[in-house]
């Protein structure tokens, strides 16, 4: 998939660069991430929406993989980008990323946070309590500013792929309920708000969905609302944002649709809805993450050791793990993996490749078919490119990878190798004991 091939010496290669040559130049485990595919993801929401004439921000949603490379891209692209703590702020900022597009959201923002966000005139805040909206009021008001909010609504619908759950009773840490008198309350206070502007509301259903239905029945439930304020409060929205969570392929089990599919029956809903309350369709922002970046991403290991239980199973060890892919411990996710420096060898064993954390849940993948590999070999894990990077941690001490920009032939180090000296680097000694 898409500019990812084998090359003349059966080696894989992306974005023009053999990725052999770039793990032995950066070290492994290494994160190679397919530009152009990158650009292309970004592309396919902003021209759905273009071609149907749409007015709408298609934020991205950096949780998924935040650094200040991304970042530039997710600019250059015309993309607007979702944060969720100070720290993804700060990246956003120090990559220039225009503030009058970044929407911050989450669930417990800090004073800190909100004081940054507003000094620094970003374009909207998500609130998501009602705790927020004192706190949000009594920063606006020190720093004698308004900012527009949208608010997060919990539209009592959790999709996990092809499953939907109504959860009647909103059983969620994230934002007003919907049909328990929350997000009726919420309205009233931030229209009776000096210093908070209601764009609109916001919902987000779950993540790696596979179908349309979840959306569509979101979009239902919040307009319902919205006619009950339209009578009440005369309250029209300028923005419904629903969320991200549109699925990628990780396996062949996966099966997702193209995303101007998800775009088209969004966009026919809410226009729907928006006749019957005889109001302008409004802005219609969404907020990918996983779809934007996930399968432009590829880690490169070094094979190490390899342990055989008779009968049983080919353990083969892998140089990184859970400290780079946290996913399939988490979440038991899958993933397809090649020998990057072998692709096209015939498969000679099935085998199940662990990671190199003192855990036994540090299995990265079960059952994978491969050529028979010993430590000259490299595997390319394919599709982690969210949540990869963005979850790596230092468990057992081990340094978190490099990441490589792959394009047209050409590469770029974008996140440096951690050191073994970063690792130490907050620490403090004790005090040397005076004795006396
Ligand atoms: N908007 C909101 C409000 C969200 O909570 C999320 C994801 C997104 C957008 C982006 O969702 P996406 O398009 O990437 O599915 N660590 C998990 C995923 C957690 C997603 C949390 N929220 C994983 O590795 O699968």
């Amino acid at each position: 998939h898409g500019t990812s091939k084998v090359n003349d010496k059966n080696h894989l290669e992306i974005g023009g660069v053999d990725t052999v040559e770039l793990a032995n130049k950066y070290g492994t485990p290494l994160y190679v991430y397919d530009v152009a595919l990158i650009r292309e993801r970004a592309r396919s929401f902003r021209d759905t929406f273009k071609r149907l004439n749409i007015d709408a921000q298609v934020a991205y949603a950096s949780k998924a993989f935040s650094t200040v490379a991304m970042i530039q891209l997710v600019e250059e692209e015309g993309l607007s980008l979702d944060v969720v703590s100070g720290g993804e702020l700060f990246t956003a900022l120090q990559a220039g990323f225009p503030p009058e597009r970044i929407h911050f959201h989450g669930n417990n923002k800090s004073y800190e946070e909100l004081d940054m966000a507003i000094k620094n005139k970003i374009g909207c805040i998500v609130v998501d309590n009602y705790f927020e909206i004192s706190l949000l009021e009594q920063v606006c008001m020190e720093n004698n500013e308004t900012i527009p909010v949208l608010l997060r609504v919990t539209p009592g619908i959790e999709a996990h792929t092809h499953d939907y759950i109504l959860t009647g009773q909103e059983d969620s840490k994230f934002g007003f309920g919907l049909e328990n008198g929350q997000a009726d309350k919420a309205v009233e206070q931030v229209l009776s708000s000096n210093y908070l502007t209601l764009l609109g509301i916001h919902s987000h259903i779950g993540s790696q969905i596979f179908e349309t239905t979840g959306f569509l029945m979101a979009a239902g439930k919040m307009f319902a609302k919205l006619k009950e304020w339209k009578e009440n409060f005369g309250f029209i929205p300028a923005v419904l944002n629903l969320g991200g969570g549109f699925g990628i392929r990780y396996t062949e089990e996966d099966t997702p649709i193209a995303v101007d599919k998800y775009v088209e029956a969004i966009i026919g809903e809410v226009r729907k809805h928006a006749d019957k309350l005889s109001i302008d369709i409004p802005e219609i922002w969404i907020e990918p993450g996983r779809s934007i970046v996930g399968d432009a991403g590829t880690t490169i290991y070094s094979i190490g050791s390899r342990k055989e239980v008779p009968n049983i199973r080919q353990y083969l060890a892998i140089d990184g793990g859970m400290t780079d892919n946290i996913r399939p411990a988490l979440y038991q996710a899958k993933y397809e993996a090649v020998l990057a420096n072998r692709v096209l060898d015939p498969v000679e064993e099935t085998v199940s490749v662990a990671g190199k954390c003192c855990e036994s849940g540090d299995m990265l993948i079960w059952d994978l078919p491969l050529p028979k590999a010993n430590s000259n070999d490299m595997l390319a894990v394919f599709c982690t490119g969210a949540y990869g990077y963005s979850m790596a941690n230092n468990y057992n001490r081990i340094p978190r990878p490099a990441v490589v920009f792959v394009e047209n032939g050409e590469e770029q180090l974008v996140v440096q190798r951690e050191s073994y000296e970063d690792l130490v680097r907050l620490d403090i000694p004790l005090k040397t004991k005076v004795i006396d």
